[in-house]
Order: C-alpha cells, then structure tokens, then sequence
C-alpha cells in the first residue's frame, strides 16, 4: 500500500479529553475520551462529542472510556481513538502515517506501555515517541529546554491523575505518579449527596456542581455560591432536586484534595539534597485541568512552602510540549514505509 508521510502529530491521551496537535496547525481536536459502542454488534459508532450525544438518546449504545487513569483499557478501543483523529485531521486519510508523539504518566506501567505501542502502530504511526506528562507541560509552557539546567517542577493535575515530575537539564531527576484527581472529587461529592440526603447523582453532575460552585476548604471570604443538582431519589425512586453551596462541595472534596496535596509532596520528597535545597527559590507549576479549582494553588502553597503558580495554559500545555518534541527532534528519522518496530521513550529533551 502506498505511505504517504502525514504531518508530525502530538497526542495527548487524557482520561477525559483527547487532545490532538498537527505541526503548522496547532491543536486541532480537543474531545471528550468517549467512545460509542453498539450494544449489539460491538461496533464502535462515534468518539467524542458526537458519541457522548448519541448515548443520551440511543438506548442500543454504550458509552465506554477508552483511557482510564491516562492508560489505554482496551488496545482496539485507544487504537480506534487514535486512527480516527489522525484520519480526521490529515488531508490523506486513509493513508497518513505520520511522526506520532504521545504523552504518557511518568509512572505508566511496562503492560500499558506494550498496549500503547501496539494501538499507535496499528493506528498508523510511521515512528512512535512517548513523553511524560511533566517533559511535556514543562516545555508546552517553555519552562525547559535541553540546554537549560535549572531545576523546574510541574505538577500536572487532571481527571484520573497526579502527575508531578521534578526536571533539571530537560531530563526528569524524579516523579510520582498518583490516581487521583478531577475524577476522585466527583465521586466524593456524588458520595457526600447519597449519604447526606439519600439521593443518587451521576458523576456528570457532580463535576458540573464542582466546575460552578467548588472550591478547596477553607472557603474564608470566598462569596458562597449555590448550584442545584437532579438525581434519583433512593427511598422514593423519584427524581429530586438538591441544593449544593460552596461549603457544601468544599466538605466533599476535601479527603481528595488532600491526597492530591500529599501526591504533590512525596514527588518533591524524591528529590536528592543538592535538588531539594533550591525547590523553595523555583516554585512549583500546576497543569492539567484540576489545578484551576479555586483555591487549590493556595493549598498547595501552604502544605509544601513552594510558590505554586496556575500555568497559563493549563489544559493544552502537555499536547504542545510534546509537539515540540518533534520539531526539536528534527527530521532525521526512517523512511516513510519502514514503521520502527520499537518506540522511543523520551526522558530527556532533545536538542534543539
Ligand atoms: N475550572 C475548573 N475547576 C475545577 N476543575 C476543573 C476545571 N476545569 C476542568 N476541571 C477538571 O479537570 C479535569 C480534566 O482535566 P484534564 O483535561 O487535564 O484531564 P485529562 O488530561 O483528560 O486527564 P488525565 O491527565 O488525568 O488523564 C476534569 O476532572 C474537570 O472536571
Ligand atoms: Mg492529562
């Protein structure tokens, strides 16, 4: 078959939203990490957006997330994922087979890793790079290069993960990857609805009471704010409306804000001396999309003693570092229809 090259792509696998970035283009798709499955034939119908609409009204489909914790569930479903954006967004469609970069936890265990590869290859990827999550925000945000040798750390807050990762001369001198955030504080204020007025919610809910009222503990001056949230009733079976403040959710999420916070500190206390004596002068930057929870920077200030500043692009800044990837990387690499049969794990940036 005929190889036509495609252009350096970037993909940032999230546990809630794909992020997609094609060289000259920039970020061309940011989509819920939704797939819609046929409850009948087991084909998968639509991803993103469109599948997330579908599942609302089609009672023959079920919605499944392919990315779970920032890993692949099912090779086919992550493969599906990744061959559909890059057929999407690449003038040749059937036969791209671009430059693939994606970014993956620091802690990512060896069996993801295998699955990872295996759905990029499948989904066309000429040569395969995996970047850390922390590599990647770190030079999204142009806070690193390879030639830079002072000390940046990133602590990168999303849906499923905590990734924080401390670097120094473009490489990672120590990370800690933990399962939790955005996720784990919709559960518990799904959780803290059940057990205070007896009434189910779904997580769909729960994160839009968050994104509108929440806020960390302590509230202090903050206006309290009030949102309404519809769910099951569990004595009756009918539906009910619930009335949720600030001080409402603030109690809720308050355990995993602070294992989020604890995350945080055990990848600062990986740091060797020579390291950990110059974190008070460097701060700290929060990406991912849990690090804009109001307050959250605050805590994190208080509990490690480092300036935590909210980076300025905190959802796109992992996609765009990892395009950068690329382009630093140059465009020495195989000829179009030679895939390499391993991929490479960045762990340092290359030169530029
Ligand atoms: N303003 C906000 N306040 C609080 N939480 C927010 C805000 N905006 C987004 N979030 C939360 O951020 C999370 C999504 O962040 P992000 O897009 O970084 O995750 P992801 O990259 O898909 O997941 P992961 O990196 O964990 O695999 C969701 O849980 C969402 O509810
Ligand atoms: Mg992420």
């Amino acid at each position: 078959m005929w190889d036509f090259a495609g252009r350096d792509t970037a993909i940032d696998l999230g546990s809630a939203t794909v992020r997609m970035h094609v060289r000259d283009r920039g970020v061309v798709a940011r989509e819920p990490s939704l797939l819609a499955r046929c409850l009948h034939t087991g084909k998968i119908l639509a991803l993103g957006l469109p599948a997330q609409e579908m599942a609302g009204r089609n009672p023959d489909v079920r919605l499944v997330r392919p990315i779970r914790e920032g890993a692949p569930t099912e090779t086919d479903e992550a493969e599906y994922l990744m061959r559909a954006l890059v057929r999407t967004h690449h003038r040749r469609r059937y036969t791209a087979r671009p430059r693939l970069v994606v970014t993956v936890p620091s802690g990512m265990s060896s069996v993801h890793y295998r699955a990872l590869q295996f759905s990029a290859f499948q989904a066309g990827a000429r040569r395969l790079t995996l970047v850390p999550t922390p590599i990647a925000a770190a030079i999204g945000m142009g806070l690193t290069s390879s030639g830079r040798p002072e000390v940046v750390v990133v602590a990168d807050i999303g849906a499923d993960i905590t990734d924080v990762g401390v670097i120094s001369f473009g490489g990672l001198v120590t990370s800690h990857t933990a399962l939790v955030g955005g996720s784990s504080l919709d559960r518990a204020i799904v959780a803290l609805v059940r057990r205070e007025h007896k009434v189910r919610i779904s997580p769909a809910s729960a994160e839009a009471a968050k994104l509108e009222v929440g806020a960390v503990p302590p509230i202090g001056r903050r206006p309290l704010r009030q949102t309404v949230v519809h769910g099951r009733d569990l004595t009756t079976g009918m539906p009910r409306g619930i009335v949720l403040t600030t001080a409402d959710v603030a109690r809720a999420i308050a355990a995993p804000v602070g294992e989020i916070v604890g995350a945080i500190q055990q990848g600062l206390a990986g740091c060797g001396p020579e390291i950990s004596g110059e974190l008070l002068g460097v701060g700290i930057t929060l990406t991912g999309g849990t690090a804009r929870l109001p307050g959250l920077d605050r805590l994190i200030r208080e509990r490690t003693g480092l300036a935590a500043r909210i980076g300025d692009d905190t959802g796109d800044a992992a996609v765009i570092g990892a395009a950068d990837v690329l382009r630093s990387s140059g465009s020495q690499e195989p000829p179009a229809r030679r895939s390499s049969p391993r991929p490479h794990l960045l762990t340092t940036v290359p030169e530029g």
